[in-house]
């Protein structure tokens, strides 16, 4: 059937599909939509403001839009282009790259971790995305309005201190994923993500225009991009390489499988530039609709993972029209996660699949099931369980601390390695699509050298062994 008269069809079964017989995007938009959709989640709406915060402004920004640069984008092309030479899901689609190159096969391993790391993150962010989905309610109810900091907070506490609400937020969030996933790549996440990511962008608008209201819109422009280096230290740096990894959805499979989807004629350098740019101006703009409205309201902006539930709820109690926009501030951050828990379902669903030759209903059901047991742990490491700690971290903890300071930046510099170093020149020249010159030397000696070592220094001053 060819391209056009499959989608003509537009069923699941009849999905456009690659010479080679697998499904396909259905143009390079809706990969450009998809991978993005990716990319922006909480990570730019709720953590990238908070760490900002915490780090001191301006400095922290420009050391973390050096990161993208230098080393996220970089890499991001080398996954993307890993997941298309592989043509399946991360496990198999690099132990088949392996085989072809004649490689060793320890580097098999990069396809797992990925598939692991997905996982483990996924169990995580459906909690957190169901705290946004919680709040929409509160929002629109108008339980900000009027109610002082001290309830405000009282409220948040009050979430994480309930498990029962906990999970059936984060079960409403597994199950609206997982209906996504089922439906396939076309049918199910294009149509879903085709209609997500348009309206998140105008939510997002909406609030950049009302923190443009506030008289203390420069005063939040001052403090994203005046840089004050004094307030920067070894561990702000650390902070943004690591949030760098996060927010372009890096080495947890999600960009690999939905690289693996790519046709072979789509420039892989163009859409890169194209995703990291649309993940960046988000993670900036939801600063400039923060921000402002803290500063209006004299709170700090330095508040942590408070900075987005208890903060700025406080600023939209006491705002013009604070009930509306909170609600909509709010259906702006659910929208985003659920975009992103659909990238981190995906990678495991197309392994079942593929491996095991189930149905995509089943494998998302078996995963779904499998998350959800991890998503208990999460919540009750929130609440009952937040004495039981290995190693001094909760279950939570754990998670988080093991996939964005290891896995991520691990995964990352393995693939930085494998397509550097181990790939011949031809078969990246070849997958790349952007000649041999200076472009392609430009990126291969980034890959060779400057993202590995920068991650191995990263990783030796976690490790104690050098001091930045
Ligand atoms: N990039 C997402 C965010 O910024 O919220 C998080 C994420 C999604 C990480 C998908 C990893 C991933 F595979």
């Amino acid at each position: 059937m060819s391209q056009a008269s499959s989608l003509a069809a537009g069923s699941a079964s009849a999905e456009a599909t690659s010479a080679a017989g697998r499904v396909q995007w259905s143009t390079r938009m809706a990969f450009i939509l998809a991978a993005a959709g990716s990319a922006v989640g909480l990570g730019n709406i709720w953590k990238f403001p908070y760490i900002t915060g915490e780090n001191g402004g301006g400095a922290f920004v420009l050391v973390y839009l050096a990161c993208i640069l230098i080393i996220g984008i970089p890499v991001m092309m080398a996954e993307i282009a890993l997941g298309r030479r592989g043509r399946h899901n991360p496990a198999q689609g690099i132990s088949s790259i392996v085989k072809e190159a004649g490689a060793h096969p320890f580097w098999k391993i990069i396809g797992g971790m990925a598939l692991l790391a997905g996982f483990m993150i996924l169990c995580f962010y459906s909690i957190i995305a169901g705290w946004a989905f919680a709040y929409v309610p509160k929002a629109a109810s108008g339980a900000f309005v009027g109610a002082s900091a001290d309830e405000i907070g009282a409220m948040f506490g009050g979430m994480l201190a309930d498990p029962v609400g906990l999970t059936i937020w984060g079960t409403l969030v597994l199950a609206i994923t997982m209906w996504i996933v089922s439906r396939g790549l076309q049918g199910g996440l294009e149509k879903a993500i085709n209609t997500l990511m348009p309206g998140l962008l105008v939510l997002l608008l909406v609030m950049v225009g009302y923190a443009m209201s506030t008289d203390h819109f420069e005063h939040g422009l001052e403090f994203l991009f005046a840089a004050d280096f004094s307030k920067l230290t070894a561990s702000s740096v650390l902070v943004a390489l690591g949030h760098a990894f996060f927010t372009l959805s890096l080495a947890s499979g999600a960009i690999m499988t939905y690289g693996s989807y790519l046709p072979k004629n789509v420039s892989i350098v163009k859409t890169s530039l194209l995703i990291a740019f649309m993940d960046t101006a988000v993670a900036l703009l939801a600063g400039l609709a923060i921000f402002p409205l803290v500063f209006a309201n004299g709170l700090e902006p330095g508040a942590g993972p408070g900075l987005i539930f208890v903060t700025l709820p406080i600023a939209f109690g006491q705002m013009p029209f604070g009930t509306a926009f909170g609600a909509i501030f709010f259906i702006l951050l659910a929208v985003a996660a659920l975009t992103s828990a659909i990238s981190l379902l995906e990678p495991t669903v197309s392994w079942m699949t593929e491996k095991f030759d189930m149905s995509r209903a089943k494998a998302c059901a078996l995963t779904g099931l499998l998350l959800w047991v991890g998503g208990i742990g999460v919540v009750l490491s929130l609440n009952i369980g937040a004495e039981w700690t290995l190693f001094g971290k909760t279950f939570f903890d754990m998670l988080d601390y093991l996939t964005a300071n290891w896995m991520m930046p691990l995964g990352g510099l393995m693939m930085a390695i494998f397509c550097g170093w181990v790939l011949s020149r031809e078969t990246t020249i070849d997958e790349m699509g952007m000649g041999k010159g200076l472009l392609y030397k430009a990126w291969l000696f980034t890959l060779r050298y400057v993202s590995p070592i920068a991650i191995i220094v990263v990783f030796l001053n976690a490790l104690g062994v050098i001091q930045l």
